[in-house]
């Protein structure tokens, strides 16, 4: 894909202008700088659609032009891509620690992978397209109200109910997932694994051959992160080209995004099809969903894509379906009903809801939400 405009910043003139030009011939606008600064001085000033670099640099390391990117809103998601004359492991490692979205090492042949990374980064830089499969994320507005446990029923039923299509779900919550651990998935592969990877091995068929599917549950599992460390360490700026892999590669795509409104998630929000707004009974967590419902609309969000559940997470208390409507300003599609300790109990055996208590009123509530999203979210998608 040709038309963006590329900042390439090398201090060496004769590469950064053998690079500039390879990216002027196919049909790019180059902006150039022979300086880390100076680069800094220019992303900022011409917001450019990406950013190609050799971290080797006198004045200002890559690794430090990264993060300094990284914190300003105007280049705080602008791809970037080292094109680096160090080919040590150590330096790729600790440029994609530092935020860069791709390593390449300078060799005679490295033109043609540098214009197909730019491609796959342009595409997926401002937000996950419309392509692909579908896209639902949960999400709520405080903690502990269900948001994990109900993806990952909703996604199960949603196989259930249509054994042909094929659902990946991603756990997404940072600085810790917790849907591994309700579904059994005890690997190694994670949120925090795949995107310190390349974008050139993240691709569509890596997820639909990579992911594993759960025994039980039927769907993909791309697990979250497992630690606060390594999930504070995380590459963000992958995760868009992530979901993107994740739609070509699936029907349906789930998101956990909890209780989260960051800059990592609002892009995902944003370019879903189908929103789930968990909702819990209690005052706090209804009155909260409003705030957090009221901010979404000024980003132009349409109750229609919204699916409001009100859980009745904590108890037989709190408010009436009626009660959280109006306090919200929204319809509620769903209700589910308090489940005691079976809930736990069957999150702690690893078991999906609808297996564990087949004949309990959550089942059903279940298999027709998931029916009703389902076809809710074919319906926005199409239209
Ligand atoms: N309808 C319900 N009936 C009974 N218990 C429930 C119900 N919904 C949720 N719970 C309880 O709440 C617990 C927390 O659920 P879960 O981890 O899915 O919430 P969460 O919103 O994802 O939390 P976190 O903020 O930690 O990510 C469950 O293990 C279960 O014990
Ligand atoms: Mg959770």
């Amino acid at each position: 894909m040709a038309g963006n405009t590329i900042l390439v910043v090398d201090s060496d003139a004769a590469s950064l202008n053998y690079v500039s030009a390879a990216l002027s011939e196919v049909g790019h606008r180059v902006l150039q700088a022979a300086s880390g600064r100076e680069g800094l001085v220019v992303a900022w000033r011409d917001h450019p659609d990406i950013i190609v670099m050799d971290p080797v640099m006198a004045d200002l390391k890559g690794e430090d032009f990264a993060v300094r990117l990284r914190s300003d809103a105007r280049t705080s998601k602008t791809p970037l891509v080292a094109l680096s004359s160090d080919p040590a492991q150590s330096r790729s490692h600790s440029c994609m620690d530092a935020g860069f979205n791709e390593y390449l090492v300078k060799t005679a042949q490295v033109v043609p992978v540098l214009v197909a990374a730019i491609g796959r980064l342009a595409r997926t830089a401002v937000s996950v397209t419309k392509e692909g499969g579908l896209l639902i994320v949960f999400l709520s507005a405080k903690g502990g109200t269900g948001t994990s446990s109900l993806c990952a029923n909703i996604a199960m039923n949603f196989v259930a109910n249509q054994p042909e299509v094929r659902v990946a779900v991603a756990d997404m919550v940072l600085p810790i997932g917790s849907i591994a651990e309700i579904v059994g998935y005890a690997g190694d592969q994670n949120l925090v694994t795949v995107t310190g990877m390349p974008s050139s091995e993240t691709t569509p068929d890596f997820f639909r051959k990579g992911l594993t599917e759960m025994t039980n549950w039927h769907f993909h599992l791309l697990a979250g992160s497992p630690d606060p460390e390594s999930g504070n360490q995380l590459n963000v700026g992958r995760i868009g080209d992530i979901v993107h892999s994740l739609k070509l590669a699936y029907d349906f795509v789930f998101l956990d995004l909890g209780r989260s409104l960051s800059r990592i998630s609002l892009p995902l929000i944003e370019s879903a099809d189908l929103i789930v707004m968990i909702v819990s009974t209690d005052l706090s967590t209804v009155t909260l969903t409003k705030t957090v419902w009221d901010y979404l609309k000024t980003k132009g969000l349409q109750a229609s894509s919204v699916y409001p559940i009100l859980n009745r997470a904590v108890g037989l208390e709190g408010s009436t379906k009626a009660e959280a409507e109006k306090i919200i300003g929204i319809e509620i599609k769903t209700a589910m009903p308090y489940l005691g300790g079976n809930f736990a109990l069957a999150n702690n055996l690893h078991q999906p809801i609808t297996v564990k208590f087949p004949n309990d009123t959550a089942a059903i509530v279940l298999k027709d939400a998931s029916q009703q999203m389902a076809n809710l979210a074919r319906r926005l998608h199409s239209g």
